[in-house]
């Protein structure tokens, strides 16, 4: 029986995550569930309807609420990490002033995911030294929080030696549509992937031995990731931002058809179409905001008048992955899934010490990652610049270091000039001051 923490346990995933781990209690059986955060109002909220869910299932599982981590990570097991520096509040701002210079306004891609970067490295290191102090000397941390290229980069410097698993559903997501298109299940495909998180490649697709990529690349240049009919598609992502995101790759598609683009690709090879098809007064953060905050909020509202639990938390693959990959450590059952590793030659073309995104199997001694070999100029020419972007924006926060910032944002292909990169940074620090201290 496993002492499961989740990190930011205030978090509107949080009820998923739990409904996810209920459905798998005979694969990872949990003797106490600690939900921690360090805004516990907010997390005592959203613990209505997590508490809820598991009483659906069983009544023999502690549960603990706190805002203190000594009690959150006491021989832990397991710590699921999903921690939002700023919350939706700095989301909207990361999105915005991006925008209001005519550059991409995205969480994790572009000067958003720079500055919510440059948030998260620190806390992410507090968090895993509380859970070296606390937890058993076992224990995993399995990590959803982002930016998670940045923030795995900033693990891999600062805590090399740290039990975590840096994971994204964004691919698993886009199998998940892969496999709506194909008409298969999603655990039927066999692909292989390479890249850097949010900024990756599907170069293989297979069912049952078949090459099944031709398929899907005419159909993605006709509808993108999409079905015709989107209710396969869970509903996190059936938001209309979500659609257009899944739509937005069709030209990626016809311009490069070799491989498959995760599709946040399309803010790096798409910039000035993204920046003119976006709401600058209305980004994603304000959907999240009145959509799934605001849901899941009177979801809980309507629970603690009437009893009655809507299934605003459905479980979808974000909910799953994390789970499918606790099951594969606790178990060590060597499962393969698409994760964060440390390269270090499985892409002989790239630097020895990138934290890449590619095809692992899942053991209790953490991610082995399968050779890859080389790949191509275009895809390295990509990676290489990006990677340099986040490396040295991980320098610039440790060694407080303004021009190195200003590196960073300059070597962002979403940024067109050094001049645009210097006034997004300026007015980005003006907005993080209580974030940035060193800057
Ligand atoms: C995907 C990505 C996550 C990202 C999320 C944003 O799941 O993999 O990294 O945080 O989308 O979704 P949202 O609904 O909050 O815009
Ligand atoms: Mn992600």
């Amino acid at each position: 029986m496993y002492k499961l923490a989740i990190a930011g346990g205030g978090s509107t995933y949080t009820p998923g995550i739990v409904r996810s781990l209920m459905d798998r209690l005979e694969d990872l059986p949990l003797s106490e569930i600690r939900f921690y955060d360090i805004d516990g109002e907010r997390q005592s909220k959203v613990a209505v309807a997590a508490k809820a869910v598991i009483a659906e299932y069983t009544d023999s599982i502690k549960i603990t609420e706190t805002t203190d981590p000594e009690t959150a990570f006491e021989d832990a097991d397991f710590v699921f990490a999903q921690m939002r520096v700023g919350k939706y509040a700095m989301r909207e701002l990361d999105e915005k002033i991006p925008l209001s210079h005519n550059v991409v306004g995205q969480e994790t891609c572009g000067p958003g995911g720079l500055a919510y970067g440059l948030r998260t490295i620190f806390p992410m290191v507090e968090l895993i030294d509380d859970v070296e102090k606390y937890a058993k000397e076992s224990c995993w941390i399995v990590n959803y929080s982002n930016p998670a290229s940045i923030v795995a980069e900033g693990v891999r410097k600062l805590r090399p030696n740290a039990k975590v698993i840096n994971i994204c559903d964004m691919p698993v997501a886009t199998m998940r549509n892969m496999a709506g298109i194909l008409g298969v299940e999603r655990e039927d495909l066999v692909v292989d992937y390479f890249g850097l998180n949010h900024f990756g490649w599907f170069t293989k697709v297979e069912v049952d031995g078949e090459d099944r990529l031709p398929e899907l690349r005419e159909h993605i240049s006709k509808w993108g990731l999409l079905t015709e009919d989107i209710s396969k598609i869970d509903y996190r992502h059936a938001d209309s931002s979500w659609i257009k995101t899944f739509k937005n790759i069709k030209p990626i598609m016809d311009f490069f058809p070799d491989y498959i683009p995760n599709p946040y690709l399309q803010y790096y090879l798409l910039p000035d179409y993204i920046v003119e098809n976006s709401n600058k007064e209305h980004t994603r953060a304000n959907e999240v905001m009145e959509g799934r905050e605001k849901s899941l909020f009177e979801t809980i509202r309507k629970f603690e008048e009437t009893g009655i639990l809507d299934d605003a938390f459905h479980v979808g693959v974000h909910g799953i992955f994390i789970v499918d990959v606790t099951v594969s450590i606790a178990q060590n059952l060597a499962k393969r899934y698409l994760v964060m590793v440390e390269n270090n030659g499985t892409i002989p073309n790239l630097p020895a010490d990138a934290m890449i995104e590619v095809p692992a199997l899942i053991t209790n001694k953490g991610p082995v990652p399968e050779y890859v070999g080389e790949i191509p100029y275009f895809h390295k020419a990509m990676i290489e610049q990006q990677l340099a972007s986040e490396k040295i924006l991980v320098e610039a926060i440790t060694e407080g270091s303004y021009e190195k910032a200003l590196q960073a944002f300059t070597l962002n292909k979403t940024i067109p000039s050094a001049i645009v990169a210097k006034k997004v940074l300026d007015d980005l620090i003006e907005a993080n001051k209580e974030y940035w201290p060193t800057l």
